[in-house]
């Protein structure tokens, strides 16, 4: 699936009532990349992402998708491009891994939803993808957190869209876990999907990302390849972390190792 798709956020203002979190930011989804977006606690992240996915209206400016203001657009339009896992999907009580799986085909169907060999083949699919076909008839509520985390991603990848943004994805996996969601989304990427997932983990941003967009107090404020966006400045400046950063021994890329406050 190589389907284009053209994203930005264009002098956007976003916020909760009175409460401004991001104030004129742009903003435009490197088409086709894996983009990770890092910054501390409460700096936006997941408001750009709800803004992006057209679930939180911008005050000022537009999200704009494929040349058109998304706010104008349907909720169904909108959802067969862009696929959104938020950070903290709850599944509703006793679901199957396939109910849930399925329910990421919703978006597709009309208002009498009538059920088509493409759904059936969709869902099939994405739970392919994800290494959860054998799952199928479980209970989400009694898996564990790596496959509840792949029931999900494959929810979104049932939506059949060439975006999925996803927040904060590997929180709560542990070590091997996050590296297998990491590698699925690294795989859905080069097989033709554009990627945008927030993360924590800054070494983890930047042996994934081919973009890097980096927030403070809900501004961009640097955006490129690792190498040039997680260098021990920006980490300090951003994380208020003294830190230094040496080549992942493993990639070349940015390793960033905290110094020993203690
Ligand atoms: N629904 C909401 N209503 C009011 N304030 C919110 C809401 N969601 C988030 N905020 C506030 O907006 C700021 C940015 O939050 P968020 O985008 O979730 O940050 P991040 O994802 O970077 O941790 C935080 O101060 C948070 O408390
Ligand atoms: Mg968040």
């Amino acid at each position: 699936m190589t389907a284009s798709i053209d994203l930005r956020a264009d002098d956007v203002t976003l916020r909760y009532d009175q409460r401004i979190i991001s104030e004129r930011l742009g903003f435009r989804v490197p088409h086709g990349a894996f983009t990770v977006i890092i910054g501390p606690n409460a700096c936006g992240k997941s408001t750009l992402l709800r803004a992006l996915s057209g679930l939180l209206r911008p005050s000022s400016g537009s999200i704009v998708l494929d040349g058109r203001d998304i706010a104008r657009l349907a909720p169904r339009a909108v959802a067969t491009r862009i696929g959104l896992l938020p950070q903290s999907a709850t599944a509703p009580d006793g679901i199957t891994v396939a109910e849930l799986v399925s329910r990421g085909r919703f978006v597709h169907q009309r208002l009498i939803r009538q059920w088509s060999p493409d759904d059936e083949a969709a869902v099939a699919k994405a739970m392919a993808e994800t290494g959860v076909s054998d799952l199928s008839a479980r209970r989400v509520d009694e898996l564990s957190g790596g496959q509840r985390q792949r029931v999900w991603i494959a929810m979104v990848l049932a939506q059949q869209t060439p975006m999925i943004l996803l927040d904060e994805p590997t929180t709560f996996l542990d070590v091997a876990h996050q590296v297998e969601v990491l590698n699925l989304l690294h795989r859905l990427n080069r097989a033709g999907r554009t990627v945008v997932a927030v993360l924590h983990d800054l070494n983890q941003a930047a042996r994934y990302a081919d973009h890097v967009v980096a927030m403070q107090d809900g501004a961009i404020v640097a955006e490129g390849a690792p190498g040039d966006t997680i260098t021990s400045e920006l980490v300090d400046e951003v994380f208020a972390l003294p830190n230094r950063v040496i080549p992942d021994p493993e990639t070349g890329q940015p390793l960033v190792i905290p110094r020993d406050t203690r």
